[in-house]
């Protein structure tokens, strides 16, 4: 059984953070005021804001600053622009990049847009980030696959200018047999797409199965990527509960009776966003639940490596039955090269065609050089031995935020320590609302990811993803200090702290 310490916080320490968010350029404080008051509701749904010539007066600014934070908040879909008449504030289900209406309810922050969001947020200056759930660049394998890369253009450029099988290069599916082999998935290289990152692999699959007004089994809180191909398809997620000990297998059960899914999605090992993983009992019985009613499952597995304490647990595609239903997918981001695009699917029997189909229509292929220089690192680099460093730096990492936030957060939240992964979650008490955490918190110079953004059920959790992936640890202290800040100040600043406990 993983360790898994479940605590009760205690109360908070004097306050030390300032707020550094008062030097931020004045464009982006009047965007990040409206976009705050939008999402706690105190600007409604439809409601007209300021014309831009009248803010710059009232507040004695330029108006190309007002233009700039309106079109920002234009872009993140908070406000929509009508020409002649002035800006409004957007109703939510529709899309902000391109208007179409949801089938489902939105996440609240920043719709259709929470990576850009959790990106500019990781860069921003002043910012303490815990928003970036990949290993940084120094932690990563970076430096080893950069020379592969530039072996591979050495022996010659040309051979990658040519087009390849949508498929992927043969050198790359032949390089992750003993890969996959691993981790225990037996398979042969005719069997596997190279995709561009994991994301593309369940966006295939989602366009592969799914029509309009289909059922998926979705967990939840869920990847929003996941949430984004169900939408996509215009199919319906079904939520299936989530949390430190994996799911119901009766709940599965039910939902097959009751909505007859078409597919059922699950990140099961170190789950994003909560960290936690499914026990090998429910992995077997939901392959079994599967099997027996034919319904597929996309296995969505980022980053099985990450594991710091406790016994590995296979991946359902490994259990026995899992090459019948399970479409596995995986990039190569979250574990060894952020940022380097290639992942691969592995659809069971009779999937493969229709999802040869769906990468060419998509993008033809993945880049070849970028496989010529996976096939090689993979043949050739000892990724074991990059591994073992990376759990020891990243497992010491985990344990010493979680024992920082612990002390420091008082009695606001529940966090669990799981077994791997970059990313804490913080259950708040149902009163306090994390959107309107967030909001504050970004201002005060501190972020993290928001459980809205996770959600694809109208009533939201109440819980912030800490992701410490390219946290400097120097910043820990400091930005744990300004997140119970605004715990303790702005959010609930009436309310004793014992009433705060979960
Ligand atoms: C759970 C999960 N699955 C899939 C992905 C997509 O990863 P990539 O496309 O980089 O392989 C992510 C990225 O955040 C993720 O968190």
């Amino acid at each position: 059984m993983a360790r898994k310490r479940q605590n009760r916080l205690p109360p908070p320490g004097p306050e030390t953070a300032s707020a550094p968010d008062d030097d931020a350029p004045i464009y982006a404080r009047i965007r990040d005021e409206f976009a705050a008051k939008i999402a706690t509701g105190k600007l409604k749904d439809g409601s007209k804001l300021p014309t831009v010539r009248e803010l710059a007066k009232e507040r004695s600014i330029n108006p190309m600053t007002v233009s700039r934070a309106y079109r920002e908040l234009a872009e993140r879909g908070f406000i929509t622009a009508r020409p002649g008449s002035g800006s409004y504030v957007s109703r939510p289900g529709r899309n902000a990049a391109n208007g179409r209406a949801q089938t489902t309810a939105e996440p609240s922050i920043d719709p259709g847009g929470i990576s850009s969001r959790l990106f500019e947020l990781a860069r921003a200056p002043g910012v303490i980030a815990f928003t970036g759930n990949y290993p940084s660049v120094e932690m990563s394998d970076a430096a080893a696959f950069a020379r592969c890369l530039q072996e591979s253009l050495a022996r010659g450029a040309t051979e990658y200018f040519r087009y390849d099988p949508p498929a992927g290069r043969e050198e790359l599916r032949e390089a992750l047999l003993p890969f996959l082999a691993e981790h225990g998935i037996v398979t042969r290289a005719d069997d596997l797409i190279v995709t561009s990152g994991g994301q593309q692999g369940m966006d295939i699959v989602a366009r592969h199965l799914l029509a309009r007004g289909d059922r998926v089994i979705l967990e939840q809180p869920a990847y929003f990527g996941a949430i984004n191909v169900v939408r996509a398809a215009g199919a319906v997620p079904i939520p299936l509960r989530f949390g430190p000990n994996g799911f119901d297998l009766n709940e599965v059960a039910d939902a097959i009776r009751k909505h007859n899914p078409r597919l059922i999605i699950i990140n099961p090992t170190f789950q994003n966003p909560t960290g936690h993983s499914v026990p090998l009992d429910q992995r077997r019985g939901l392959v079994d639940l599967a099997r027996e009613n034919g319904i597929p499952i996309l296995e969505d597995d980022p980053s099985p490596e990450l594991r710091f304490r406790g016994q590995p647990l296979p991946p359902l595609r490994a259990l026995p039955g899992g090459n019948e239903v399970v479409y596995y997918t995986r990039g190569f981001g979250k574990t060894f090269i952020p940022g380097v695009r290639l992942g691969f699917l592995l659809p069971p029997r009779g999937g493969l065609h229709g999802c040869l189909e769906i990468k060419a229509t998509t993008d033809l292929q993945s880049p070849a050089l970028l496989q010529g220089a996976l096939a090689d690192y993979l043949r050739r680099t000892d990724w074991q031995t990059y591994l073992k460093r990376l759990r020891l730096g990243y497992g010491e990492r985990q344990e010493e935020l979680f024992d920082i936030l612990t002390a420091t957060l008082g009695e606001y939240g529940s966090l669990a320590l799981p077994d791997g992964g970059l990313n804490l979650w913080l259950e708040l008490p149902g009163e306090i609302s994390a959107r309107e955490v967030y909001f504050n918190a970004v201002r005060r110079g501190v972020a993290f990811a928001v459980a809205d953004s996770f959600s694809f059920r109208p009533e939201r959790p109440s819980a912030l993803r800490i992701a410490f992936g390219l946290t400097d640890p120097k910043d820990y202290a400091e930005g744990a200090s300004r997140l119970a800040h605004v715990l303790r100040n702005v959010v609930s600043p009436q309310r004793s702290l014992s009433s705060a406990v979960v």
